[in-house]
């Protein structure tokens, strides 16, 4: 125990405290020698305080610890606040006005010397992540780290309180759940009273939400733990956080409502940001025909221009057999990317052919020209009516795709990504990183088709319900079929998805078994209790999940869910600091009874 307790935290001290002693404890933040005096920041969870070791008024052994001190070495320091003298105050320190003339120090723990620097950004900016993520605990000691553990707790008690206010009851789900095969690869684990039986970890806890519902919870939520084992990105961890939400006796608008409200209040109260309710909505189909994708960024314009009619009879066969074949032709005006390079203009090219297209056909509007191998093939008509639909100006690179719809419109919605991203680069295009363009997208189809396995599943999941009205094309024209399923979009960032769901276990068996082909005993076995369970009445009902992770990042202003995450795993999935995953004893795999066969790791 540190014999002088704390009176003060380092971001307190103001010119009111001159005169007074006060204790201050924490970290050895930085250190200057300056003419025989030492010159220590310390610091703690809340900021910075200076401390000054005069030798001339400090006993030797008070003075020579200071002189020994280490970076990150953990203090107790007592003295008197005095003004700094003029020209020495640190404004962006809040204590940067006073600083502590030291008359006690205890050295609570020295530290050995940091495998990296902490105490500057820039030099911290240089260190490998993997570096940082080994040493998590200096890293998080870092104050933008420790503000986004805090804008997370934040985010995270503004939710309680608010869904507490609207009569929601949080509930704990089971984490040790059964495995279902729809959805993303699972993480499993073995049991060791039920030999050769597994667990799986929940993906989401869909299933126990809706039975919730059925057990007349009527308004559910949970700040939730999820595991998937996919393939992972900056938006992507194997275990992450949803804030879980199911209810009752509602529509679509009724989610909508409820959500709208929860991010209003967690922008207001977290960033006193207020951002305007309700959110825009746009169809599946609108948001692919106008963005090329399902999560829009609409903070710039390059919109997709739809020119299917205007090539349908064109003498450039690679437009007008597209169209024939039932496709379209649609194009972007990356408005003054005329400037692409060569290896921009080959990148771009190289986007196309991963999209299955034989190429990338462009125009570059230079010195008053279209240049571009391809206009000697378009007409007078076609000219103008390109100029007018794409507002084609001097300095602008046109992008076309002809082919089937939805290639096209996802192929174009990366073009438009990549070129919006290189002229902001550029200084050409300004993509306000303060502004929170929210958006719902609704009317998915239900259903997709995967080729190699020539079967049809779930878009979202397959406990969604069709839209009413297009129950009866289910067995016809399953294509058709629109989901009551709906994303929230935030800045082109896909921030949760939800669904009204199926309540009658009728239209769900049919679900399982005759769309989704699922044999009844597999149905029976991975989802009868949930089909036994409608049988009892179960209430209408619907919700949505929040990505946590997701939405405390952009709350930051960062790129990565890492950084919002305080131990957060490696792209491979792994934790560096813990080193794991790892090998367990021949003993744990016996009682287990499993054999490993795959390779040592590392061999
Ligand atoms: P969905 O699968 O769309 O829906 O997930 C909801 C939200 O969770 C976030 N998310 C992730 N965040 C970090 N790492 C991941 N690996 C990851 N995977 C998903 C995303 C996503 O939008 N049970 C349904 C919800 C419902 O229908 O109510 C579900 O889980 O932000
Ligand atoms: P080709 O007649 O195959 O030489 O193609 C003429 C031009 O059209 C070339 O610039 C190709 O890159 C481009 N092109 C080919 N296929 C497509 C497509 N599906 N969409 C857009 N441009 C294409």
């Amino acid at each position: 125990m540190p014999s002088m307790k704390r009176t003060h935290h380092c971001n307190q001290l103001r010119v009111e405290h001159i005169g007074q002693q006060v204790t201050l404890t924490g970290w050895v933040h930085s250190r200057r020698d300056l003419g025989g005096i030492i010159f220590v920041d310390v610091r703690d969870r809340e900021g910075r305080t200076q401390v000054v070791f005069d030798p001339s008024q400090l006993p030797p052994d008070v003075f020579a610890r200071a002189a020994a001190l280490r970076s990150e070495s953990v203090v107790s320091v007592t003295g008197l606040v005095r003004r700094r003298p003029p020209g020495t105050e640190n404004p962006k320190l809040a204590s940067g006005e006073v600083e502590v003339v030291a008359q006690e120090l205890e050295v609570l723990n020295a530290a050995e010397v940091l495998p990296f620097p902490i105490d500057d950004p820039a030099e911290t900016a240089k260190v490998s992540e993997e570096l940082r993520l080994k040493y998590r605990y200096l890293d998080l000691r870092r104050p933008e780290m420790i503000r986004n553990l805090r804008v997370r707790h934040k985010a995270a008690a503004v939710t309680r309180a608010y869904m507490d206010e609207q009569g929601f009851i949080e509930i704990e789900t089971p984490t040790l759940f059964k495995s279902t095969p729809e959805g993303a690869r699972e993480f499993i684990v073995p049991s060791r009273l039920n030999p050769g039986l597994f667990y799986a970890l929940p993906q989401s806890p869909q299933q126990f939400k809706q039975i919730l519902m059925v057990a007349g919870i009527e308004k559910y939520f949970q700040l939730a733990r999820c595991y998937r084992d996919e393939d992972l990105r900056a938006d992507r961890q194997p275990e992450f956080t949803q804030i879980d939400i199911e209810m009752s006796f509602v529509t679509r608008d009724d989610i909508y409502a409820l959500i709208e409200g929860l991010l209003q209040r967690i922008w207001k109260e977290v960033l006193g940001v207020d951002i305007p309710t309700p959110f825009p909505r746009l169809s599946f189909a609108e948001a692919m025909n106008r963005f090329g994708t399902d999560k829009p960024d609409r903070r710039f314009a390059l919109e997709l221009v739809d020119l299917t009619d205007t090539f349908r009879h064109s003498q450039f066969k690679v437009f007008s057999d597209a169209v024939a074949a039932g496709g379209v032709v649609k194009a972007i005006n990356a408005k003054g990317f005329s400037s692409a390079t060569q290896s921009q203009v080959e990148a771009m090219t190289e986007m196309a052919k991963a999209a299955g297209m034989k190429g990338l056909a462009y125009i570059k509007v230079e010195g008053g020209q279209w240049k571009s191998p391809i206009v000697k093939f378009f007409s007078d008509g076609e000219k103008a009516t390109l100029a007018s639909k794409l507002g084609i100006d001097e300095g602008d690179l046109i992008l076309f795709a002809a082919g089937p719809w939805e290639p096209v419109c996802e192929l174009l919605g990366r073009l438009r990504l990549y070129a919006a991203q290189a002229l902001a680069q550029a200084g050409m295009l300004r993509i306000p990183a303060d502004q929170y363009d929210f958006i719902w997208i609704e009317d998915f189809p239900l259903l997709s088709f995967d080729k190699e396995n020539n079967r049809w599943y779930s878009s979202h999941h397959p406990f969604t319900a069709p839209l009413p009205e297009d129950i009866p094309l289910l067995r016809t024209e399953p294509k058709k079929v629109r989901g009551q399923h709906y994303d929230i979009v935030v800045n082109g960032i896909e921030l949760g998805g939800g669904s009204i769901r199926i309540h009658q276990p009728e239209l769900q068996k049919l679900i399982f078994e005759e769309i989704l082909q699922i044999p009844p005993d597999e149905t029976k076995l991975r989802f009868g209790y949930m089909l036994e369970a409608f049988k009892y009445g179960a209430p209408p009902h619907g919700g949505i999940a929040l990505g946590f992770d997701r939405l405390v990042a952009i709350l930051c202003g960062t790129q990565s869910i890492r950084d919002v995450i305080a131990f957060p795993k490696t792209a491979k999935g792994t934790c560096l600091m813990t080193d794991s995953p790892s090998t367990v004893s021949p003993r744990q795999l016996k009682e287990l009874h499993i054999e490993v066969k795959a390779p040592k790791a590392g061999a």
